[in-house]
């Protein structure tokens, strides 16, 4: 059989029948480890983020990590030591850059619903800026950093109302949205932000989706922001810098999104043509980084042949694996040892008790009882959102470093998942 790579994932390859990452044979660590298992690459990371670095070679701007994407801890530390800050949404995340390194003044605070405990934890702390979502939060804002005696940085999310074209439920830049201030109201709320005390005016922040597989959303959004930024500013209201959100797709199934640096050579060529060019700029990339950086390795139990449909049942699940129960997405379902022969028609399913619970459906695999699969691009949203749904422990995680493999995370057990309960006496 001869070598081939999987699209979009050059460190995930087979060699004769069995597939590697990086220097590391899957079986090996499956073997080792256990399954379900992630396996990430250091080098499809650092790779990705390369993407970025030359897009905006010459460029001040800085990469803030999305870390919801997967904020296991020796992911976040490759991100810190490649330079990278980091855009949290929760105090959570916030314990969890710094457990990973990472410098708070490079730290920046996004999401709708900041509480007043996360404002003043972020500020006694002093991250770099808070992407600031409504009017409301950007009073209690004030609120908490005047009673701390502190200055919070702002930066204020706009809504610019454009179709990112992805799926509804990771959408945001749209008016239903919940996320960000409207277009119409954007300069009423900066007003607002100048005149409160505890809080300077930074930035204007924009993210409009995820899993965005076209540039035309993204120069559509451009445009709206940088006239909101000319508006803004013409009436006395300086911008430090422009943060553009994350959003841009990765290849799941064929679809190839443009590359970073193909995509910022057309918004610099924009920003320089409207004289922006030289501003501060900042971005937010979560998947884009991550996603085809791992796979969830997963053991065959059982094939279970069907009048209507055959079921591959894996031990993987839904609570691993939530992407395609949540938005019926799709992930490349390949063997980690290939098999010559007939390949047969399936639903790759897991063992939690709901029909919602497939990974993937009609796919054609050769597989037995106790064959190991890989679910490719699993590296973004998978582990960061497991659940422990049907008390399934949160699976294991290693990390691969060219020959070397670490784990970087242990199997959940069923008393991991018990410690915090008591029985009523
Ligand atoms: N910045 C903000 C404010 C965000 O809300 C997000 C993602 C990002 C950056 C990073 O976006 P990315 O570069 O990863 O597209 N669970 C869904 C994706 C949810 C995205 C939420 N926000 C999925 O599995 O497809």
């Amino acid at each position: 059989m001869s070598a081939y790579l999987l699209p979009g994932q050059p460190h995930f390859e087979r060699r004769g029948a069995d597939l590697f990452a990086e220097g590391v044979r899957l079986s090996d660590l499956a073997r080792q480890y256990g399954t379900p298992l992630f396996v990430y690459s250091k080098a499809s990371m650092l790779d990705a983020l390369g993407a970025y670095q030359r897009g905006f070679a010459g460029r001040k701007a800085r990469i803030h990590y999305a870390m919801k994407a997967n904020s296991s801890l020796a992911v976040l530390q490759v991100f810190a030591q490649a330079g990278c800050g980091f855009d949290i949404v929760s105090g959570g995340e916030l314990e969890r850059a710094l457990a990973a390194g990472a410098r708070p003044a490079d730290i920046i605070f996004s999401g709708v619903g900041k509480t007043r405990a996360e404002m003043q934890q972020a500020l006694a702390i002093g991250i770099g800026c808070f992407n600031v979502e409504s009017e409301a939060e950007l009073e209690v804002l004030s609120q908490v950093a005047c009673a701390a005696g502190k200055t919070a940085q702002v930066s204020i999310r706009v809504n610019p109302n454009v179709d990112p074209k992805t799926h509804p439920y990771i959408s945001t830049g749209l008016k239903g949205n919940k996320f960000g201030v409207a277009h119409e109201r954007t300069l009423q709320t900066y007003k607002r932000a100048a005149s409160l005390p505890g809080l300077q005016v930074a930035g204007i922040d924009c993210h409009i989706g995820s899993q965005i597989t076209e540039n035309g959303p993204y120069l559509d959004a451009m445009d709206r922001v940088l006239d909101l930024v000319q508006a803004i500013e013409a009436a006395g209201i300086p911008l430090r810098h422009i943060d553009f959100g994350g959003g841009l797709g990765i290849n799941y199934s064929g679809v190839q999104p443009p590359a970073a640096d193909a995509l910022w050579a057309q918004l610099f060529a924009k920003l320089d043509a409207r004289g922006f060019g030289d501003r501060q700029f900042m971005i937010e990339p979560g998947r884009s980084l991550v996603g085809n950086a791992g796979v969830c390795l997963t053991e065959v139990l059982y094939m279970k042949p069907g009048e209507q449909k055959n079921f591959c049942i894996i031990d993987a699940a839904m609570n691993d694996l939530p992407r395609p129960a949540m938005y019926q997405a799709f992930h490349e379902i390949v063997p980690v040892n290939a098999r010559e022969g007939a390949t047969l028609l399936c639903d790759v399913v897991g063992p939690v008790c709901e029909s919602g619970d497939w990974i993937g459906h009609d796919r054609a695999l050769n597989t037995h009882a106790g064959d190991l699969l890989a679910v490719m691009s699993a590296g973004a949203y998978c582990m960061s959102m497991a659940s422990n749904y049907n008390t399934r422990g949160r699976a294991a995680e290693v990390l691969v470093d060219g020959g070397k493999a670490t784990l970087i995370r242990e199997r959940e057990s069923a008393g991991d998942q018990m410690l915090r309960e008591r029985l009523v006496p």
